[in-house]
C-alpha cells in the first residue's frame, strides 16, 4: 500500500502489561526499542491482578515445593524444563523488579509479606495490598519515562507481523484515526496479554482480545495448548454480562470459605485441599453446587476474621463491595466462576523464541508450557518476569550482527466495511457461544456448533473492514476457533480442559 508511514527501531515490544515492560526495560540501552499499546500503558489485565506474585523468597518456603506445586495444578502437563527455570529464576527476577521500586507489603521488620492462594503448600505469593499488578506497573511505567531508548506509543494495535522467508522485519499497524503505520525492526515481542473477550464474562478488560495470538497464527508461528482455558472460580456475580469484578483467590488464602446458597461450605466434598484446591477443581465444584441447587452463584464468606483485618488486607475489594451494598466484614459475597485466563498462545522454547525467526513471545499471549493444563495461581506475572527477562538475554545477543530485512509487498485490498452495530453484534455472538459451549463443560456436540457457528462468523467478516473494532472481531473469531478445534482434539479431560461426554467419565470433578 502507498503513503504508510514508517517508524524504524531495533525492537519492538507489543503490550504494555508486566512482560512487556519488563522486557523493554531491560533491552540493552543501546538499543531504540518502541513499545505498542493499543490502548492507554495501563489497559492490561496486569495492572488489574489483585493477588500477587508467586515466588520462593520465604526461608521458610522451598524451590522443590513450588516446582511440585506447579505441576500438581497444571495435571503434570507441564513443560518441565521452563517450568523448573520459571521457579529457579524467581527470586532473581523478583530482586530485579524490586531495584524498579515495587513496594509490596513487608512486615514492622521490613521483610515481605507472603500469602497462599489455591494449589500452594506454603504461603510464597508476595503482595502490595489486593492491587499488586497496579503497584508493578506503575513502578516500571515510571522507570521507562526514564529511559531514553524507549518509546512508548499509545492506542496503536499492531494488525499484522511482516516476515521475509519465516524472519521477522516488522509490525504493519493502525491507530485510532484508521491511519495505517509500518514500524520496521530487527526483533519483534510479542506481549499481548490475553483472549478473556472472546467470551462473554470474564475478569479481563476490553482490550483483550488475543490480537498477538491471531498474528502470530496468520504469520505462520505454532500456536498450542489453546483448549486450556482457566475459569476463575469467584468473581463477584451480578446479573449483567459482561467485565467481571475479581473476588482474589487471596481472599480464601486468608480464610474465606466457599458456601453453597443454603450456607453449606462445600468443597471438603470435592478435594481435601478444600478451599484451597487448584483453581480448575474449585471452579468445577461451584459449578456443580450452582447446578445442584439451581442458583447462579454460591456464596464467598470471610465473616469471621476481624474486620479491621479484612479492610486493611483487602481495600479495593471492600470498596467494590460496599458499592454493590455487600458489607463482607458482616456479609456473604455472591461468586461464580468466569473466564479468566489462558494457558496456551504462541509456542515458545526456555528463551522465548518463537517458530519464526526474530518473534519472540512471553507472557500471558506465550505458551512456555509452565502452566500445563491448569495455571497456578499468581505464576501469571511471575511468567511475564521470569520469561521477559529470558527473552531480553536472547535478544541482546541475537540483535548484534544483523540487519533489518527488507519489507514484503503489502496488499492494498478495497474495503466495502462492516459498519460498528453489526460488528458489536458479531463480537457478542462469539462470546455467546464461547460462553455457552466452550466453558467449564465441554462436549463433542457443543463444540461441534460453536465451530460451525464462529466459522460463519468469519466467513462474514473477511477482507471487509478496516478499523480497530473490525482488527480486533477478526482476531477474535481467529482465536475461538483456535480454541474450539484444540478442544475437539483433546477427547479426555485434562486440568480446565473438560469433556463431559468422555467416555468411562463417572465422576465430575478431577482429583
Ligand atoms: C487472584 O487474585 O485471585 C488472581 C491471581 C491469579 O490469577 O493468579
Amino acid at each position: 500500500e502507498k503513503n504508510i508511514s514508517q517508524e524504524i527501531c531495533d525492537v519492538i515490544v507489543l503490550g504494555t502489561g508486566i512482560a512487556g515492560l519488563f522486557t523493554a526495560l531491560n533491552v540493552d540501552p543501546r538499543y531504540k526499542v518502541m513499545v505498542l499499546s493499543k490502548g492507554k500503558l495501563e489497559d492490561n489485565n496486569s495492572n488489574l491482578a489483585q493477588g500477587g506474585i508467586a515466588a520462593c523468597v520465604d526461608p521458610k518456603d522451598d524451590c522443590i515445593s513450588h516446582y511440585e506445586d506447579t505441576l500438581r495444578a497444571g495435571a503434570f502437563y507441564n513443560r518441565k524444563d521452563t517450568t523448573k527455570v520459571l521457579i529457579e529464576e524467581a527470586p532473581k527476577n523478583i530482586k530485579k523488579l524490586l531495584t524498579y521500586g515495587t513496594n509490596f507489603d513487608r512486615d514492622e521488620a521490613g521483610n515481605l509479606r507472603v500469602t497462599r492462594e489455591g494449589g500452594h503448600s506454603k504461603r510464597r505469593i508476595l503482595h502490595a495490598k489486593d492491587a499488586t499488578g497496579r503497584e508493578v506497573i506503575r513502578s516500571l511505567a515510571e522507570e521507562i519515562k526514564d529511559r531514553g531508548n524507549i518509546v512508548v506509543c499509545e492506542n496503536v494495535l499492531g494488525i499484522d507481523l511482516l516476515t521475509n522467508k519465516n524472519t521477522v522485519c516488522g509490525v504493519l499497524a493502525v491507530n485510532e484515526k484508521e491511519e495505517k503505520i509500518i514500524y520496521r525492526s530487527k526483533v519483534v515481542v510479542l506481549a499481548t496479554g490475553g483472549v478473556g473477550q472472546i467470551y462473554r464474562n470474564t475478569t479481563n478488560p476490553a482490550v483483550t482480545t488475543g490480537d498477538g495470538i491471531a498474528m502470530a497464527y496468520r504469520a505462520g508461528a505454532k500456536i498450542l495448548d489453546m483448549e486450556f482455558i482457566q475459569f476463575h472460580p469467584t468473581a463477584m456475580y451480578d446479573k449483567e454480562n459482561g467485565q467481571k469484578f475479581l473476588i482474589s483467590e487471596a481472599v480464601r488464602g486468608e480464610g474465606a470459605i466457599l458456601r453453597n446458597t443454603k450456607g453449606e461450605a462445600f468443597m471438603k466434598k470435592y478435594h481435601k485441599k478444600a478451599d484451597l484446591a487448584p483453581r480448575d477443581i474449585v471452579a468445577r465444584s461451584i459449578f456443580t453446587e450452582k447446578i445442584k441447587l439451581g442458583k447462579p452463584y454460591v456464596y464467598l464468606d470471610i465473616t469471621h476474621k476481624n474486620p479491621d483485618f479484612i479492610k486493611n488486607r483487602f481495600p479495593t475489594i471492600y470498596k467494590r463491595c460496599i458499592e454493590e451494598r455487600i458489607d463482607m466484614t458482616k456479609e456473604y459475597i455472591p461468586v461464580s466462576p468466569v473466564q479468566h485466563y489462558s494457558m496456551g498462545g504462541i509456542y515458545t522454547d526456555v528463551d522465548g523464541k518463537t517458530t519464526i525467526e526474530g518473534l519472540y513471545a512471553c507472557g500471558e499471549c506465550a505458551c512456555t508450557g509452565v502452566h500445563g493444563a491448569n495455571r497456578l495461581a499468581s505464576n501469571s506475572l511471575l511468567e511475564g518476569l521470569v520469561f521477559g527477562n529470558r527473552v531480553v538475554a536472547s535478544l541482546n545477543k541475537y540483535i548484534l550482527n544483523i540487519e533489518i530485512k527488507p519489507l514484503p509487498m503489502i496488499s492494498s485490498v478495497q474495503y466495502k466495511g462492516i459498519n460498528d452495530f453489526v460488528l458489536d453484534k458479531m463480537r457478542e455472538n462469539i462470546q455467546n457461544i464461547m460462553d455457552e459451549h466452550v466453558s467449564i463443560m465441554r462436549s463433542q456436540k457443543g463444540l461441534g456448533y460453536a465451530l460451525k457457528e464462529v466459522e460463519k462468523i468469519r466467513s462474514a467478516l473477511l477482507g471487509n473492514g478496516k478499523s480497530v473494532k473490525y482488527y480486533e472481531c477478526v482476531n477474535i473469531c481467529t482465536v475461538a476457533i483456535l480454541i474450539i478445534k484444540a478442544a475437539l482434539k483433546r477427547k479426555e479431560s485434562l486440568g480446565a480442559h473438560y469433556r463431559v461426554d468422555t467416555e468411562g467419565q463417572g465422576c465430575i470433578i478431577n482429583f
